[in-house]
């Protein structure tokens, strides 16, 4: 019964979403440089690998099946957002300019995106279940994935991130 939980889409979903919340309230508290490239580091990763298994897994299992297509368009739109600041975390440090900026913002950003997920009746997972996706099979493969990246990306670092919807400023390179 547990087991069943623990391996739940949603129930995965959401205990990502609690763990970077509290990165991010620790980031608020944080004294001193050190402190903060460290949860930097775990916040870009948290993002990074969240987004990457929403994106290949669940958002395309939503796919057709969801009542609401605008707002799973909006939802990948939303990561390319974060993305773009998840990039320039990666690339400056806490000593930069505007650093801590562009993590409040950042913050800002994926509380609105985890109510647009979370939001009762009508966010994505409602209605992810109300289409009555398999969410122990969504749940399992998305774990699977996270632990691979996970691994994965202890030896490479972070990727540079994946646009999925934004291709102006690319194309102007
Ligand atoms: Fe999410
Ligand atoms: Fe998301």
């Amino acid at each position: 019964m547990a087991k069943a939980a623990e391996s739940d889409a949603i129930a995965l979903l959401k205990a990502d979403h609690r763990k970077v919340e509290d990165l991010f309230a620790k980031f608020e508290r944080a004294k001193g440089d050190d402190q903060k490239q460290r949860l930097a580091e775990q916040i870009c990763t948290e993002l990074t690998i969240h987004t990457m298994i929403e994106e290949e897994i669940f958002y395309p299992a939503c796919s057709g099946a969801i009542k609401d297509q605008d707002l799973l368009d909006e939802s990948f739109v939303e990561h390319d957002g974060a993305k773009v600041l998840v990039a320039e975390l990666e690339a400056t440090t806490p000593s930069a300019k505007f650093y801590d900026a562009k993590m409040s913002v950042l913050s800002e950003m994926i509380k609105h995106h985890v109510k647009e997920e979370e939001k009762r009746g009508e966010g994505l997972f409602a209605q992810a279940k109300a289409a009555g996706l398999d969410l122990d099979d969504l749940g399992e493969r998305m774990n699977a994935r996270k632990q691979e990246l996970m691994e994965q990306f202890k030896s490479t670092g972070l990727p540079r991130p994946e646009m999925r919807t934004m291709t102006a400023l690319a194309a102007a390179e």
